[in-house]
C-alpha cells in the first residue's frame, strides 16, 4: 500500500522524510517522492523504483527545508513511473498532495476540472485532489482542503502543503490509516507508527472524517465540516529497536525468531497457572452478550484466514461452539445471515485490510457482536469492533506474516479456553491442562529455531524447483495452506496447500519428480490417514519431506527427508509445525535472491480492494 509522511518543525526535513519512507517500505511500493518547502518555493524530487534511488538523487542534489511531505507509491491508477509518483501538484506548482487510497469518482472530477481549465500532468487519481484544493483556495489551505474533501468519494489518507499558506500541513483521513506525531515544537503526519516512534511516542490516531492542521506551534483537529475535535495523544510503548533488523539479514528472519517471545507476550497477564483461568475482560465485551453466544463466525484474509481456520478447531474443541470461517473478500458480498447470538471474530494483523474492515462494517449493520484480533493498536478494525483482543507481537515489518500468525494462534487459543470456561464446556482441570501446554510452546519453538541451519541445508536443495505441494489433515491442513502461502509469496515458486484427503480428488495427478511434496504429519488423530497419503505420493515417484515429531521413528523410512519438531498437545501442533515451513520458505527465497521483506506486487496491509 502507499505510505504518506509529513514533517513540520525546526529540523532539516529531508533526512526525517527519507528515513520515514524507509520505514514505510515494508508496506510495498514501486516509486517514491518528496516535496520540500524553502523560502516560498516547493522543491519536488521523485523516482520510479526504490527509496535508495531517491536518496542517491538527494545526495547528488540536496534539498533544504524545514517542512515537507514524502510518499511511497503502490500503483493503482497510472503505471509506476516518475511522473505518476507523488507528491502531485496543482497547475501553478504552489501546492502538493500525497495520498494513500483510491478516489472512486476521480474521472468525473478530472473531467470537470479540465473543463474549468485545469491542466493535468499525470494518469493518477490523486492529482485531482491537488486541483480541487487549488480551485477552492482563497486564503486558507485548511479551508480549501476542507471544501475539496466534500467532493471526494472513496478511500483516502492525504497530506497537503502550500507555499501560499507556509509552515503548515493539512491532513485528512477516510479509510486508510493516518496518525499524527506530537513532538517538541515539531509535528508529523504519517500512514503508520513505525516512522514516528524514533521521534515521539505521543501519537494521535485520526478517525474517519477527521482532519488535522499541523504547524510548528501546534496541531488542530477538525471534522470534515470544520468543527473542532478534541483528540488525546496515546503514549506508544513500542521501542525503536523493534523496527530494526537486529543483526538479521531480513526482517522476516528476525520475526521468525521472535515467535517464542511473541507467544509469551500474548499469553502474559491473561492466564493463571494456579487456577487454570483465562482473563480476557480487557476485550471489553458485554459478559451477558458473550454468555449468549451460540455460534462464532471468523472472517479474515491471507495468513489471518489460516489462523482463523485453526481458531475453528480450537473453539469447537475447547469451547464446544460451532464455528464458520470465511474469507472477508467473499463474506462481505454474500447474503450472510447473522443475529445477536453470533460472535463475529475479525482477525487482522494490520487492522486495516480493506476487505476485512468492510466485512466488519456490514456485520455491525446486522447487529452481531464483533471481536477484533489485531496487532496494531487503535487500527481501524480494532477501533470499530465491539471489542478487541490484541496480539502482542510488536511491529511486523516483513510483508510475509510470521510472528503475527503465532500470536493470532495464541490469542485464538485463549479465546477458546475463555469461552469454554464461560460456557461450562471446560472444567478448571481441563483448562489448566491446555494452559500448561500453551505455556510450554515458546520453549519448544526455541528448540526448532536452534535447528534452523539444518532446515536451511534442506531448503537449499529445493531452490531450483518451480512447484510444491503441501499436505496436512485436521489442524495440519491450515498449516499446509500457510506453508504454501509463505513459499509462493516470497520465493514466487508455485505452491499449493491441500487437505491430505483431497489427494485422490485431483491433486495426485500432479505428482512427479518435479513437484516435491511437504507433508505435515504430527502423531495425532489422523496420523494413519496422512501416512496413506504419503504412500500414495511415494508410489508415484514423488519426493516427500515430512514435518514430524522428534520421537516418530516410523516416519523415517517412509519419506526422503524429515524435519523433526518436539511433541505437543495434538490441538497445538500448528504452533510448532509452522516454524519449519516458515524457515524453509525463507531460506529458499533468500537463496533465490528474492526481495524477501518486500516481495513483488505485495503490500503489508492491503488497504485497497
Ligand atoms: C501473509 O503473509 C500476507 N502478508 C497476507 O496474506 C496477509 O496475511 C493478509 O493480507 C491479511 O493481512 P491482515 O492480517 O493485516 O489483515
Amino acid at each position: 500500500m502507499c505510505g504518506i509522511i509529513g514533517y513540520v518543525g525546526a529540523k532539516e526535513v529531508v533526512p526525517i522524510i527519507v528515513d520515514g519512507l524507509k520505514k514505510l517500505e515494508y508496506r510495498g511500493y514501486d516509486s517514491a517522492g518528496i516535496a520540500v518547502f524553502e523560502e516560498g518555493k516547493i522543491n519536488r524530487r521523485r523516482v520510479k523504483g526504490k527509496i535508495a534511488e531517491l536518496e542517491k538523487s538527494l545526495n547528488e542534489e540536496p534539498l533544504k527545508g524545514h517542512y515537507g511531505v514524502g510518499h511511497t507509491r503502490w500503483a493503482t491508477h497510472g503505471r509506476p513511473s516518475e511522473e505518476n509518483a507523488h507528491p502531485h501538484q496543482d497547475c501553478t506548482g504552489s501546492l502538493v498532495v500525497v495520498h494513500n487510497g483510491i478516489i472512486e469518482n476521480y474521472l468525473q472530477l478530472k473531467k470537470r476540472l479540465q473543463q474549468e481549465g485545469h491542466t493535468f500532468q499525470t494518469e493518477t487519481d490523486t492529482e485531482v485532489i491537488a486541483h480541487l484544493i487549488e480551485g477552492y483556495y482563497e486564503n486558507s489551505l485548511e479551508q480549501a482542503v476542507q471544501q475539496a474533501l466534500q467532493e471526494l468519494e472513496g478511500d483516502f489518507a492525504i497530506a497537503a502543503v502550500s507555499v501560499k499558506d507556509p509552515e503548515k500541513i493539512v491532513a485528512a483521513k477516510m479509510g486508510p490509516p493516518a496518525v499524527v506525531g506530537i513532538g517538541e515544537n515539531e509535528y508529523f503526519v504519517c500512514s503508520d507508527l513505525n516512522p514516528l516512534i524514533t521521534h515521539t511516542k505521543e501519537i494521535v490516531f485520526l478517525e474517519d472524517g477527521e482532519m488535522v492542521v499541523v504547524e510548528p506551534d501546534g496541531a488542530r483537529f477538525r471534522d470534515f465540516s470544520g468543527n473542532e475535535v478534541t483528540k488525546t495523544p496515546e503514549h506508544i510503548t513500542w521501542n525503536p529497536l523493534m523496527i530494526e533488523k537486529g543483526g538479521f539479514k531480513h526482517f522476516m528472519l528476525k520475526e521468525i525468531f521472535e515467535q517464542p517471545q511473541v507467544v509469551r507476550d500474548t499469553l502474559q497477564g491473561r492466564i493463571s497457572l494456579d487456577t487454570g483461568k483465562v482473563f480476557l475482560d480487557e476485550v471489553g465485551m458485554p459478559a451477558n452478550r458473550m454468555d449468549a453466544i451460540k455460534k462464532v463466525v471468523i472472517v479474515a484474509c491471507g495468513t489471518s484466514y489460516h489462523a482463523g481456520l485453526l481458531g475453528k478447531y480450537f473453539l469447537e474443541n475447547m469451547a464446544g461452539i460451532p464455528v464458520d470461517v470465511e474469507y472477508a473478500s467473499e463474506y462481505r458480498y454474500s447474503d450472510f445471515i447473522l443475529d445477536k447470538e453470533v460472535l463475529v471474530v475479525v482477525i487482522s494483523q494490520s487492522g486495516e485490510t480493506a476487505d476485512s474492515l468492510a466485512a466488519l462494517r456490514s456485520i455491525k449493520e446486522r447487529g452481531a457482536l464483533s471481536l477484533a484480533i489485531c496487532n496494531v493498536m487503535n487500527s481501524s478494525i480494532a477501533r470499530e469492533a465491539n471489542g478487541v483482543l490484541y496480539t502482542h507481537a510488536g511491529p511486523e515489518i516483513g510483508v510475509a506474516a510470521t510472528k503475527t500468525f503465532s500470536a493470532q494462534m495464541a490469542a485464538l487459543a485463549l479465546l477458546a479456553i475463555y469461552l469454554g470456561q464461560m460456557r461450562g464446556n471446560l472444567d478448571p482441570k481441563e483448562s489448566l491442562t491446555f494452559i500448561q501446554e500453551l505455556q510450554r510452546i515458546p520453549h519448544k519453538m526455541e528448540i526448532i529455531l536452534d535447528r534452523a541451519k539444518s532446515i536451511e541445508e534442506l531448503a537449499l536443495r529445493f531452490v531450483p524447483f518451480s512447484h510444491f505441494l503441501y499436505l496436512g489433515r485436521w489442524v495440519s491442513f491450515p498449516v499446509a495452506l500457510e506453508g504454501a502461502l509463505k513459499l509462493k509469496e516470497i520465493s514466487y515458486i508455485h505452491a499449493e496447500g491441500y487437505p491430505g484427503g483431497e489427494m485422490k480428488h485431483g491433486p495426485i495427478a500432479l505428482i512427479d519428480d518435479l513437484m516435491p511434496t511437504m507433508v505435515v504429519v504430527p502423531k495425532d488423530r489422523v496420523y494413519d490417514k496422512i501416512l496413506s497419503n504419503i504412500s500414495e505420493v511415494k508410489t508415484r515417484i514423488g519426493y516427500v519431506i515430512a514435518v514430524a515429531f522428534d520421537e516418530d521413528e516410523d516416519i523415517k523410512d517412509k519419506v526422503e527427508d524429515v524435519i523433526p519438531v518436539p511433541q505437543v498437545h495434538p490441538l497445538f501442533t500448528p504452533f510448532l509445525t509452522t516454524l519449519p515451513l516458515q524457515l524453509f520458505a525463507y531460506y529458499i527465497a533468500a537463496h533465490r535472491g528474492a526481495d524477501v521483506d518486500q516481495p513483488r506486487n505485495l503490500a503489508k496491509s492491503v488497504t485497497v480492494e
